[in-house]
């Protein structure tokens, strides 16, 4: 399994920092020549690895970690998403118009047609995404949800291997409804820095 970051930010070098602490390989990219991330990729340890916006799309699983309204750009950038795991960690907030009361993961997936699509680690603030999740007693809390339930388990999966406890959510609509915002109010689950026991 191949991984990559696309929008290397605030949550992009959080995730980045995840990856890293676990010596997992991931690609990091964004509109920028790789040249100009790889100090910063460096920085954060030897498993990450900068590279072109094409290149990244290469991987097999995809996070979104870019201004919500750039995920079209992103989508544009392979003729195909089959076969493709996409996982959504933005957030819509002020939600815009245009979603049409769609959940905003739900209208991001639109985007990436034939994509196995989860949304996730979208809840925590980036300082705290970045942070070791495994402390005295626990492991961070991020929370998962699909309209697709195969999505979901290699990505929870994926969590586990960073040391956090995933929590399945459901349907986008449905349980995952905490971990969206709605007009200008934050679900319910949005910063909430939780722990569990045991992954
Ligand atoms: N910051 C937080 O605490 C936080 C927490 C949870 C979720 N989120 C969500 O996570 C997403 C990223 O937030 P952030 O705070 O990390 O933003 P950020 O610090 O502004 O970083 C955005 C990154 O995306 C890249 N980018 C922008 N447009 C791109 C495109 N079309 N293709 C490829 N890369 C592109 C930017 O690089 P270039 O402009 O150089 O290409 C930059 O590396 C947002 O949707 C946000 O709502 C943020």
């Amino acid at each position: 399994m191949s991984y990559a970051i696309v929008g290397f930010g605030a949550v992009g070098q959080a995730l980045a920092r995840a990856f890293a602490r676990k010596n997992i390989g991931v690609t990091v990219a964004s509109r920028q020549p790789p040249e100009a991330l790889a100090p910063q990729a460096r920085a954060i340890g030897p498993t990450v690895v900068a590279k072109s916006l094409r290149e990244a799309l290469e991987a097999d699983t995809i996070i979104l970690a870019v201004p919500f309204g750039e995920h079209r750009e992103v989508a544009k950038g392979l003729p195909s998403w089959n076969g493709k795991t996409v996982i959504d960690a933005m957030n819509a907030f002020p939600v815009p118009e245009e979603l049409d009361s769609l959940p905003s993961s739900a209208f991001v997936a639109k985007s990436f047609t034939g994509a196995k699509f989860v949304k996730g680690f979208n809840h925590l603030i980036a300082a705290t995404l970045a942070a070791d999740p495994v402390v005295e007693g626990g492991h961070r809390v991020v929370f998962l949800s699909s309209d697709d339930e195969d999505a979901t388990a290699p990505v929870a999966a994926l969590a586990k291997q960073l040391g956090f406890a995933p929590v399945k959510l459901g349907r986008l609509n449905e349980g995952g409804a905490l971990v969206h915002a709605r007009g200008r109010i934050w679900g319910r689950l949005i910063f909430q820095d939780l722990f569990k026991k045991e992954q």
